[in-house]
């Protein structure tokens, strides 16, 4: 076995530690780990950039495969984590350091999110394999079938992996909440892809983008149906440096969430109210449709997350938008004036598992119960604020039924005014009955839910 370079030993070293270490603080305390990853860089200023980019890559593809990797992590840390699992109060406590146990654990673990994924790092996976006296293994193609990787990838590394089954890549509860609409084979195979990353312009002048981004080194593909939405798959370029995007002439936005504001579909000069804007990325796309005239009024309980929006807003040169705290109490009667409104709830946020995978580990059937009950009483309190004969949607980006259909049927349950409003599914162009899933294969994107009511008038 050829002896690694001094660098990608000490590179593979601390890429197992920092794994080693905010994996433990995302499963044991429920952190989500793109904060854990950034606490965890900002205390050790020693990670240079190539050493942050493989840390922030590995640690995500580790928690993607953690249902079958698990079990080839330190006992200690097995241990540790079972007996902090059990107290609810964990997630609220100050998270200790992580167990450590054989270091030689996390290079088969990274190995094997290497394997499974087929990372780009090839360099680095021959010196975690040279850790356990093993060459690098073949890694498995994108087209390799989940039930062929789990009878294959114990060969592969070389260790004991019984019994692995697709249904393990998520927790039981949640395999057992897919909806039917979503075959569970089809969503497990997908919710093991990375996700690429998904622009939308905010230019008339797409063309010109497109330009732009190419000469940035970029490969944009423009979606068929939806002529804004950019695929530009997996950049290395930090895009928050590309004067395109300084001038704001685009957002990153997946591409399910960009269906949202066209099934609004909002008018020039109307007046909508974007209830749960959080940062605004569907706000910004509502004053985008309504070419600046009119309002949009954001809200949110995080007024912090509203500087974000005031910012792009600036950025994209959007006056009309108006940002304000809400924290879900219905609307008086003479306020009652908006043309449109979108609830795009606070959930789950199960269906983006495939870029967010740490969420698979740190929700449990009650949240998803509790969600349920939240998004009700928002969207029943949001609906206060329409006027006669308006618009309300209402989003999800999670594929739970309890979530989705569930609200969608519990508030027309007890509100005779509304009904379910039929649309043309942007995504594809046909009629919509007024509620869709959009499934990951639809688009290679997040797994979105939304639903259009229309008061009577
Ligand atoms: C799915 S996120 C919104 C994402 C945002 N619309 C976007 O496109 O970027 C849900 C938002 O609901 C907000 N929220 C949660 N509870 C709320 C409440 N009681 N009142 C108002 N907003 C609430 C959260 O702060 C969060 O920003």
């Amino acid at each position: 076995m050829p002896t690694p370079s001094r660098k990608n030993d000490s590179q593979a070293r601390a890429c197992a530690h920092a794994v080693n270490e905010i994996l433990w603080t995302t499963l044991a305390y429920g952190r989500p780990t793109d904060r854990a990853l950034n606490a965890f860089l900002r205390a050790n200023k020693q990670y240079g950039s190539r050493d942050r980019r493989l840390t922030s890559h590995m640690v995500f593809a580790v928690l993607r495969w953690w249902g079958w990797l698990a079990r080839l992590a330190p006992r200690p840390f097995q241990d540790a984590l079972k007996r902090v699992g059990a107290n609810p109060d964990s997630y609220q406590q100050r998270p200790e350091p992580a167990p450590q146990g054989d270091s030689r654990a996390w290079s088969q673990i990274l190995l094997g999110a290497h394997v499974l994924e087929n990372s780009h790092r090839p360099d680095i996976a021959r010196v975690w394999a040279g850790h356990i006296q093993r060459r690098s293994p073949k890694p498995f193609t994108e087209d390799d079938a989940l039930p062929f990787r789990a009878r294959e990838l114990a060969k592969r590394l070389g260790v004991n992996l019984a019994g692995l089954r697709e249904g393990q890549l998520v927790p039981k509860w949640a395999a057992a909440e897919i909806p039917h609409s979503l075959p569970k084979g089809e969503t497990l195979s997908w919710l093991q892809r990375r996700p690429p990353v998904w622009l939308r312009a905010q230019t008339d002048a797409v063309p010109k983008l497109l330009v732009q981004l190419r000469k940035a080194e970029l490969e944009p593909e423009r979606h068929a149906q939806m002529a804004r939405a950019i695929r530009i798959g997996h950049p290395r370029t930090n895009l928050r440096t590309l004067d395109s995007f300084r001038k704001g002439a685009f957002e990153v936005q997946d591409l399910a969430s960009q269906v949202v504001a066209h099934v609004c579909a909002p008018k020039p000069g109307q007046r909508w109210w974007d209830a749960c804007a959080g940062a605004g990325g569907k706000t910004l796309h509502l004053a985008d449709l309504m070419q600046s005239k009119g309002t949009v009024l954001a809200t949110d309980i995080r007024t912090r997350k509203l500087e974000d929006l005031r910012k792009r807003a600036r950025r994209a040169g959007f006056s009309n938008i108006q940002c304000r705290e809400w924290r879900g109490d219905a609307v008086s009667r003479k306020r009652a004036t908006f043309d449109g409104i979108l609830v795009d709830a606070p959930c789950t946020c199960s269906g983006t598992w495939r870029r967010n995978p740490d969420g698979r580990w740190t929700t449990s059937l009650r949240d998803v119960t509790e969600m349920a009950e939240r998004q009700l009483g928002l969207l029943t309190s949001a609906a206060t604020g329409l006027r006669s004969g308006g618009i309300i949607v209402y989003a999800t980006c999670s594929m739970f039924a309890q979530e989705n259909t569930g609200v969608v049927e519990a508030f027309l349950a007890k509100h005779a005014a509304f009904a379910l409003d039929p649309f043309t599914d942007p995504l594809t162009g046909k009629n919509c009955d007024g509620t869709r899933l959009i499934a990951p294969w639809e688009g290679d994107c997040d797994t979105m839910f939304v639903a259009r009511f229309r008061h009577s008038g």
